[in-house]
């Protein structure tokens, strides 16, 4: 059967508000849309401005009143912990309701910040939906940062209250998260009134101050009382959530999604793009804390009605490489969307997919894969072993969901390996040189959207509207810049190939390796450094530090080495798996100063590389190489 795609993109990129206005039908809205696209508002316009609306109760009280109330909403599998629990829509809209009216007793309201720093459980998901049930506006920190990135979130955010557990548990360690959040709030400027704290039996915090509320009791006495909280009205045009991704410096892009376009697209993308239908079961092996956390462990399965897991666990290791095999088994899970990188590590435990025999996946019916390149070897991998389509797609934070994809639900498209295929509706991709004009096809250039973006993108970045335009609109105007490069084929499909700034993707986690360099700066023997991102088979990539150290400094290499190392988990968080230091006596420069990082990432990759006409002093390249030699890395 001839796929649906054409029709649909033709259809949005005819009358694009009238294509939004039709999806928009699908969410409840407590008053009518006056404008599905208002072009003055906002840095390139607002989508569904006039209306009001709550994302908590699209998520829950509609379905509760339409029939769903036994359904389960969300199952919590913890291989971690050997546990599962399954809330239904019922039982998530009580929990919801008793999160929400201890969060109103702490004075939470309507556009009030809360910072929610849980682990993968139950709680992390109440969490986020309370908040949106006040109207307050959440933002989940990553359990794999460290208390410095928590404090710079606090002083963005400026949260009255942070919701937090007692600790994360890893495969190889508890994570205690209160030290943290006493580091946090130490170091930070801002400082939220109250932290309500679930405890974990693994670890159990010593709530040694006033700030500190034991959510347990907390939920009890609210239970006992009965209160119930209606959810408050807010505008679709309303943040929902801020979400922090790394930036090109240390200070992390506060990302803001709204509640209305957000709903619109998420709803819209769980049918037309992954093709589920509301009650099925659709997993989303990510972490609450990333941009796929959000949309598609939370908000657009529940959003449209279906099941959700929340995953505790590590595709390798709790206990083994079947661990995907069996929560796809047992709770009969339709479609799965993860990381390349974690089916990369499943390959590697167990290559010949021995596991996946001993489970029934009959019911599994697709892969979709994002958050970093999907090498052709592993979509192969996946699609032999599972007998099922591998679907690779390509989106950021800032969109929130699919920029290009095989939109299986509309009718799937001949896959083409190292492609995520093509435009989703509501996006006019180009390729644009670096004086802005489009290139020819198969050409590289940077990829830019046509603005204005569609609903569920980001408006603005939080209380920072010149930064939003610096970074995404300025350089190509009438664009949003999506610091991606490559190309589209003759059929229009996409090839991504790079990022155009000093982001890494690291396990499927975005990384600043400019961060980085501002960490390693602070080290007292350290002249000068330059981080980047090297090709790992596992990782996709890892960042490597090369370091400078000053004259005169009397310790071996090997301590400033270890400590640079230590610098950087302590600062930023293990999360940046920053274990490679190298020390050189010089780094390669133009005349004019600016370290060539590209040049030393190609050599470490063993690409090919081109003499940069502007370098300083070509034999440091050669020793940059024989730097990484010595280290058993790739040369040119
Ligand atoms: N809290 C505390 N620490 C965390 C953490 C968390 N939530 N998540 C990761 N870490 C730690 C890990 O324990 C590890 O620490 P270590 O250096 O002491 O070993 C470090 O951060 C790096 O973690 P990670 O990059 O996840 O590597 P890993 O070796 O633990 O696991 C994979 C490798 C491939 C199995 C794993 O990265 C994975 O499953 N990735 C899935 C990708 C994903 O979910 N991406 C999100 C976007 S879709
Ligand atoms: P994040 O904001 O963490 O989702 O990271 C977004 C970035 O990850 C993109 O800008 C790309 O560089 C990369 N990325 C995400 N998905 C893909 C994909 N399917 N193919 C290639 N790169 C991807």
């Amino acid at each position: 059967m001839e796929s649906g795609y054409r029709a649909a993109y033709d259809g949005w990129a005819s009358n694009p508000e009238q294509f939004w206005a039709a999806a928009a039908e699908a969410i409840d809205w407590f008053t009518p849309i006056e404008r599905v696209f208002d072009p003055d508002q906002g840095a390139y316009g607002r989508w569904y401005s006039g209306a009001t609306t709550n994302t908590c109760y699209n998520c829950l009280d509609r379905h509760v009143e339409r029939g769903r109330a036994d359904q389960p909403a969300i199952i919590c599998d913890s291989p971690i912990t050997g546990t599962q629990t399954t809330y239904t829509y019922g039982a998530l809209l009580e929990e919801v309701k008793t999160l929400s009216s201890v969060l109103q007793d702490l004075g939470v309201g309507r556009g009030d910040r809360v910072i929610i720093y849980m682990p993968m459980i139950a709680e992390a998901v109440m969490s986020m939906l309370a908040c949106a049930r006040l109207g307050a506006i959440h933002s989940v920190v990553f359990g794999g940062f460290a208390g410095h990135e928590l404090a710079t979130r606090i002083d963005d955010a400026t949260p009255r209250v942070i919701i937090g557990a007692s600790c994360g548990i890893e495969p190889n360690r508890i994570v205690p998260y209160k030290p943290m959040l006493d580091e946090a709030i130490s170091l930070s400027e801002h400082k939220p009134e109250k932290c309500l704290i679930l405890q974990r039996e693994q670890h159990v915090a010593e709530l040694d101050d006033a700030r500190y509320v034991d959510m347990a009791s907390a939920m009890q006495a609210a239970r006992s009382e009965g209160r119930d909280v209606p959810c408050v009205a807010v505008e679709a045009t309303d943040p929902l959530y801020i979400l922090y991704t790394s930036g090109t410096t240390g200070q992390p892009k506060g990302v803001v999604r709204d509640n209305g376009g957000h709903m619109v697209a998420l709803h819209w993308s769980m049918k037309a793009i992954y093709d589920v239908n509301p009650g099925e079961v659709f997993w989303a092996a990510s972490d609450v804390g990333w941009v796929v956390g959000h949309s598609y462990i939370v908000y657009a399965p529940l959003l449209h009605g279906n099941t959700s897991i929340v995953f505790e666990g590590k595709p390798v290791g709790t206990p083994d490489a079947g661990t995907f095999w069996r929560v796809i088994s047992e709770h009969k899970v339709a479609a799965l969307f993860t990381a390349p990188t974690a089916f990369r590590a499943i390959k590697k435990e167990d290559p010949q997919g021995s596991l996946i025999s001993k489970y029934d996946l009959s019911g599994f019916r697709t892969l979709f894969l994002a958050g970093e390149r999907a090498d052709p070897d592993t979509i192969e991998w996946a699609q032999e072993k599972l007998g099922v389509p591998v679907i690779d797609h390509w989106w950021q934070t800032e969109t929130g969901w699919t920029i290009a994809g095989n939109p299986v639900g509309l009718g799937m498209l001949p896959v083409k390996l190292g492609s995520p295929t093509v435009a989703m509706p509501g996006y006019e991709i180009c390729v644009l040189d670096d004086a802005g004009h489009a290139v020819e096809k198969g050409s590289l250039g940077n990829i830019v959207v046509k603005l204005p973006l569609p609903p569920g993108c980001l408006p603005t970045l939080w209380q920072a509207e010149e930064r939003f335009h610096d970074a995404y609109l300025a350089e190509f105007p009438g664009y949003y810049k999506t610091a991606d490069a490559g190309y589209v084929d003759e059929d229009d499909y996409l090839f991504i190939m790079a990022r155009t700034d000093d982001i890494i993707n690291v396990a499927g986690h975005r990384l600043s390796t400019g961060g980085m360099e501002e960490v390693i700066a602070y080290h007292r023997d350290v002249a000068e450094c330059a981080v980047i991102g090297i090709a790992d088979d596992l990782k996709g990539q890892i960042p490597a530090g090369f370091v400078v150290i000053n004259s005169g400094v009397d310790r071996t290499n090997d301590e400033i080495e270890k400590e640079v190392i230590k610098l950087v988990r302590d600062q930023i968080g293990p999360v940046a798996a920053f274990k490679l230091v190298i020390t050189v006596a010089r780094l390669p420069k133009t005349r004019s100063g600016k370290i060539l990082r590209g040049t030393m990432q190609k050599i470490a990759d063993g690409q090919e590389w081109k003499m940069p006409a502007t370098i300083d002093d070509p034999a440091i390249l050669d020793e940059i190489a024989d730097a990484l030699a010595s280290r058993g890395l790739k040369r040119a």
